[in-house]
């Protein structure tokens, strides 16, 4: 036994080795470290166990996975194989993979011999494993198997849906536990694997992933991929429709259907600036390319930092690039996320924090100190809002995700919390110290995992100790609340703002209000801070004059739809009909249907609409909507 592990025994700290056996329970169990073989020497702890995989992950593990499929749109159907490279250093005799609603037709070790394995019963929250027998001399695990009509990571789009309106479209959703819905693998960001792939599309359409990328369409409609930096499964990701490329800069570009294509090449202009800023704060680029595709509007996220090709929403297409904020915070989890990834769910706010945190520095970098105040106060307030909403248990920053769907994670708090929590850091340190501290942590941990608890020991032995600082740290990462400490973000635009809405309401005169030079974080904050008893009389008076109804703006729409719907201003029905068919972002939806479902009319008309509009959203977003509005289709 090593020292390590008698200390822990001691401590009575649980852990286990990756040559337990395989029930991940029993592994913590300190008998099984005394029969602990020398090759077998990875340590784990409890904290980095993923409750989220039926995989066993710790003993044997996938180090590359190559997918050769085709994907049919007659069908709505991706098929073909997955072969994985493995790695046993423990001479198992089974490995085991997630999946979920796949069809396994055959499974061969070693690209050919065939292989025994059963299928488990379905978790409603896991999926189903896929258990394969093997021996030492098992070196690749090819899966044969088809996605059917369940498929949750995939979202096929009639023409109608897209914006060319001649060609169908598909792309995928891996994150959180999406990616073993289309391809069967160990699906944990607790192991990181390389990917190569073949794929075979109609040949009037382009593919593209999260690897390296054609940037023409071929006439054989046959791609090859290559993803040679380590990532975790939930990063894989594909893409296929009538998609055309054009450069930014020599690093950067974008993808999207060939009628977008000249509003993105505007709206985009600043990427290659954001990727040199956010090398200059915390080191090199490690994915070579970094480009954004511009997918149909059902796609439920505004951007999923897919590597070297960030997937994202054309609502944040505005005209005036105001809402690329979210490329610098797609591009931050270039480092924080992809490059450092957080070991399980329970650890989701060192993704999303520490990428708020950078997402606004490389804001700071581009545009100044006086904006990235707005949307730090913006997202305070969205704090504020979660912390008054969100049951205790889910407001701290570590939590505890096991048996609960890990998309119920995102939250503001892993966000806004995080971020708050980090600002206050740099606060304590010093920018300069913080900037070195930082940067030296992605650099020490790149391509690696993290758990909380190993980042507090780097953090107080790498800052905080030699430092001399000390503060209320378990306070903000293992409770609920937020700590008293909490930096007050004070934007001397926003006050402005708050003084014409004030004058406003005491006139019902708009001549008091100045939009002239507002930017659309000015008309956030506007319209969020519209009072509860706002009159229809005076939503009347505002649409009159600045035409928010209809607003090209997705953010100040939806903004504005969900504030008309609590007032019972019912001028916006057409346009937050057609809104709510066209768009499939759940943060723009969540709000809009839980403002309907507030009363019984609104819960109707929502219902009314949902109908309609439900086969234009992703499954990520119609498991949402569906749970508000007490649907469930027939
Ligand atoms: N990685 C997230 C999206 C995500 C989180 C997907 C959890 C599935 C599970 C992405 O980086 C993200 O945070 N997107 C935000 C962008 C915003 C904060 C700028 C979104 O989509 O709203
Ligand atoms: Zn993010």
């Amino acid at each position: 036994m090593k020292l390590i592990q008698l200390a822990a025994l001691l401590l009575c700290i649980p852990f286990y080795t990756s040559c337990g056996v395989s029930d991940k329970e029993e592994m913590i169990d300190a008998s099984n470290v005394a029969e602990e073989s020398s090759v077998c020497e990875r340590i784990w702890t409890e904290d980095e166990i993923d409750y989220h995989t039926l995989s066993n992950y710790m003993d044997v593990y996938v180090s590359h996975i190559h997918l050769d499929v085709e994907i049919s749109f007659a069908e709505k159907k991706l098929f073909g194989s997955a072969t994985h490279t493995i790695e046993n250093p423990c001479n198992k005799d089974i490995i085991v993979f997630d999946s979920r609603s796949l069809d396994v037709a055959s499974i061969t070790l070693n690209e050919g011999e065939e292989a025994t394995y059963e299928i488990g019963d379905l978790d409603e929250l896991l999926g189903q494993s896929i258990t394969v027998h093997i021996d030492e001399n098992t070196e690749s695990v090819t899966i044969n198997y088809s996605t059917t009509k369940g498929t949750r990571a995939l979202d096929w789009l009639v023409p109608a849906q897209t914006a060319g309106k001649q060609n169908p479209f598909m792309y995928t959703q891996g994150q959180a536990v999406l990616t073993r819905t289309w391809i069967p693998c160990q699906d944990t960001p607790g192991r990181r694997i390389t990917y190569s792939a073949k794929v075979k599309v109609p040949s009037h359409l382009m593919a593209v992933m999260s690897a390296s990328n054609p940037t023409a369409k071929n006439e054989t409609g046959i791609y090859n991929f290559e993803m040679n930096q380590s990532i975790p499964t939930y990063l894989m990701a594909i893409a296929v429709g009538d998609l055309e490329f054009i450069e930014i800069d020599e690093r950067t570009g974008v993808y999207s259907e060939p009628s977008m294509i000249e509003a993105c090449r505007y709206e985009f202009g600043d990427m290659g600036k954001m990727v040199e800023a956010a090398e200059g704060l915390y080191g090199k680029y490690q994915w070579e390319r970094y480009d954004v595709i511009v997918l149909p509007p059902s796609f439920p996220f505004g951007g999923m930092e897919n590597p070297r090709l960030t997937f994202a929403t054309p609502t944040i297409i505005a005209g005036d690039r105001s809402l690329t904020t979210l490329v610098a915070h797609e591009l931050a989890h270039s480092w924080s996320g992809n490059l450092v990834t957080n070991s399980n769910w329970n650890d989701f706010w060192l993704n999303e924090g520490f990428t708020m945190y950078f997402e606004r520095r490389i804001m700071e970098e581009l545009y100044g100190k006086d904006y990235v105040d707005m949307l730090a106060l913006l997202g305070y307030q969205d704090l504020l809002a979660s912390i008054s909403s969100l049951e205790p248990k889910m407001q701290m920053l570590k939590l505890k995700m096991k048996d609960l769907d890990p998309d119920k994670a995102m939250t503001d708090i892993a966000y806004e919390k995080g971020y708050s929590f980090l600002r206050l850091i740099e606060d304590l340190a010093g920018r300069e110290k913080f900037d070195v501290f930082i940067k030296d942590y992605f650099t020490a941990h790149k391509f690696q995992t993290m758990t909380t608890e190993v980042f507090l020991a780097y953090l107080k032995e790498n800052l905080l100790e030699p430092n001399n600082i000390e503060f209320n740290l378990n306070e903000w990462v293992y409770e609920s609340g937020l700590p008293e400490n909490c930096l007050v973000v004070i934007s001397e635009r926003f006050n402005s703002v708050e003084a014409q809405l004030t004058a406003f309401y005491e006139t019902n005169n708009v001549s008091s209000v100045t939009p002239q030079d507002w930017s659309t974080h000015e008309w956030l904050h506007f319209i969020r801070h519209f009072k509860p008893e706002t009159t229809v009389d005076q939503m009347a008076i505002l649409d009159d004059a600045f035409h928010l109804t209809q607003s090209g703006n997705s953010e100040i729409a939806a903004i504005w739809f969900e504030k008309s719907i609590n007032a019972g201003y019912n001028n916006i029905d057409d346009e937050l009909e057609a809104f709510l068919i066209r768009v499939g972002r759940r943060k723009f939806l969540q709000p809009l249907y839980n403002a309907l479902a507030a009363t019984p009319e609104g819960k109707q008309k929502g219902l009314d609409i949902y109908v309609k509009a439900r086969d234009n959203y992703h499954f990520v977003s119609v498991s949402t909507i569906d749970a508000i509005l007490g649907y469930s289709p027939s």
